[in-house]
């Protein structure tokens, strides 16, 4: 490929990577093998997959037509993109969802990568070393509930290294960060990986082989089918693992030019996520903590202190007891959560940038510390209580993301309308899309999303009501507040808009 719009992406292969660096993420090595293990194991996988088929591939192929459509329009962000496909006026504050989705998961997503940022320090400075297992769970404690400065420090850290590179635009930057930091992580997720499921048992050592929790999470459990709640789960981390719903998939399809392939581009991105997800992501921390706790144990464990700690609280642990190759598996799994995390949150910063350009012609790099900016202050709550953290997860890192997916679905194939979606699919396509895509994408995906959704109101009204601590309810009134200020800017863009504002781009 061929250079794109200057502002855009440098190569195919850059693109690729990019976008598969904002899929992979946190998501895949901590909260899939999580989930896995609170909803039984093989219980999960076949709903896990099967959303994947249903409502991951067709929403790919939705979000990346979307995008490059958009892009068409000189629109980067789903506000007006949702305007330009949707004709009716509402439609542009369902787009909300696309900023204020991206901003909220950034605001507790950069906290959780700054663990990894500090988890490696430690690791390399070899802080673990010779601590028992309660021992590194009370250092991660005193951690979380700033013992230290350290959390602070290593976030605001984290912040500025995302807001410095989005300031340098997108071939610039993100590119370039995503074509050193995804061969770095898949080669460092191979190695941990066969690590993990070559790990023997052994006296004073593991009490399981690798293959174990392999076993354990691969052996189907067809009893699933009927649990709703384990679909619910499936079908929130496909949405969160694809970075779907979110509207950054839009954002970074709208700087493709309009021939460009998107079908084999949002395939090749979307199953080299899976690949990470369910071949790595399954291969690293499943086996090991399986192999040393057990499964009553890793199950015990992750229902106690929740499916992060495995990540910070048991790995380290287990690694020191390995020498010297210990402290390389350190700093490895620690480097691959950070370069898995920032390739995700950097994706989350790119659709306010573009909505402040398009809109109100800021620059890219203004944009980009005024994200900063905004993700720092709505990120002190997260930083000071896990409630607010839980909050953010909670309502902006899935049920807006449900909400978002199902409204897209229904704009693109029923108002849009499927036959040009169709045709928007399989322009410039570099594979013949199966043709019975058109089928899901019209029926199957909006049904399904629906059903989740309408399965859901009842805990989602159950955790609208329950009670939560003062930074619960900060957490809570900044997130609508966040919605609201996103609407009014929106509402003032479109005033602003001449009376042409979708000039078709010739590129
Ligand atoms: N898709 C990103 C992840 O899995 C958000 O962490």
């Amino acid at each position: 490929m061929t250079k794109t719009q200057s502002s855009g992406w440098g190569s195919r292969v850059g693109l690729v990577l990019a976008m598969a660096g904002n899929a992979v993420g946190l998501g895949n090595f901590l909260r899939f093998p999580a989930q896995a293990i609170e909803n039984g194991g093989g219980a999960f996988i076949i709903p896990y997959l099967v959303c994947f088929l249903l409502m991951g591939i067709p929403l790919l192929f939705v979000e990346w037509s979307m995008g490059r459509f958009g892009g068409r329009y000189g629109q980067h962000s789903t506000p007006f993109i949702f305007d330009a496909m949707g004709k009716a006026p509402y439609w542009k504050y369902f787009g909300v969802f696309g900023i204020f989705t991206n901003i909220a998961v950034a605001a507790f997503y950069c906290y959780l990568e700054s663990w990894a940022l500090s988890w490696s320090y430690y690791s390399v400075a070899g802080t673990f070393t010779g601590m028992s297992q309660t021992e590194v769970q009370s250092f991660f404690v005193n951690y979380i509930e700033l013992g230290t400065s350290h959390p602070v420090i290593f976030w605001i850290i984290c912040l500025f290294l995302n807001t410095w590179i989005l300031s340098r635009g997108l071939s610039g930057g993100v590119e370039k960060v995503a074509k050193i930091g995804m061969p770095l992580l898949i080669l460092f997720g191979i190695v941990l990986a066969i690590t993990g499921i070559s790990l023997q048992a052994s006296p004073g050592g593991a009490i399981n082989d690798g293959i174990v929790g392999l076993n354990y999470l691969w052996s189907p459990d067809f009893s699933s089918i009927w649990s709703f709640k384990v679909w619910v789960a499936a079908a929130g981390q496909i949405f969160f693992t694809l970075s779907l719903g979110m509207g950054s998939i839009h954002c970074y399809a709208s700087y493709l030019k309009s021939k460009e392939d998107i079908a084999l581009n949002a395939m090749s991105a979307g199953w080299m996520n899976e690949f990470v997800e369910v071949v790595l992501g399954s291969a690293i921390i499943i086996p090991i903590s399986v192999g040393y706790l057990g499964i009553e144990g890793v199950t015990n464990f992750v229902s106690e202190q929740g499916g992060l700690g495995l990540g910070f609280m048991v790995l380290p642990n287990l690694f020191s007891d390995w020498g010297t190759f210990g402290i390389f598996a350190g700093v490895m799994w620690f480097g691959l959560l950070f370069f898995a995390g920032i390739t995700s949150s950097l994706a989350m910063g790119t659709p306010v940038m573009g909505f402040l350009e398009d809109n109100f012609k800021i620059k890219q790099s203004t944009g980009a510390w005024i994200f900063g900016g905004i993700i720092l202050l709505l990120g002190i709550p997260c930083v000071l209580s896990q409630d607010a953290f839980n909050e953010y997860d909670y309502w902006a890192g899935t049920i807006a993301l449900v909400i978002f997916a199902m409204v897209e679905i229904v704009l693109f194939a029923w108002v849009f309308g499927m036959d040009k979606g169709w045709k928007e699919i399989n322009t410039g396509a570099d594979i013949k899309v199966p043709g019975i895509f058109r089928f899901i994408i019209k029926y199957v995906s909006p049904i399904f999303l629906i059903v989740v959704f309408v399965g859901a109101i009842p805990s989602i009204l159950e955790n609208a009501t329950k009670a939560t601590s003062v930074y619960g309810w900060t957490a809570r009134f900044l997130l609508v507040g966040l919605f609201v200020l996103v609407a009014i800017l929106v509402y003032i863009a479109k005033k602003r808009q001449g009376s042409n504002p979708y000039p078709e781009s010739n590129d």
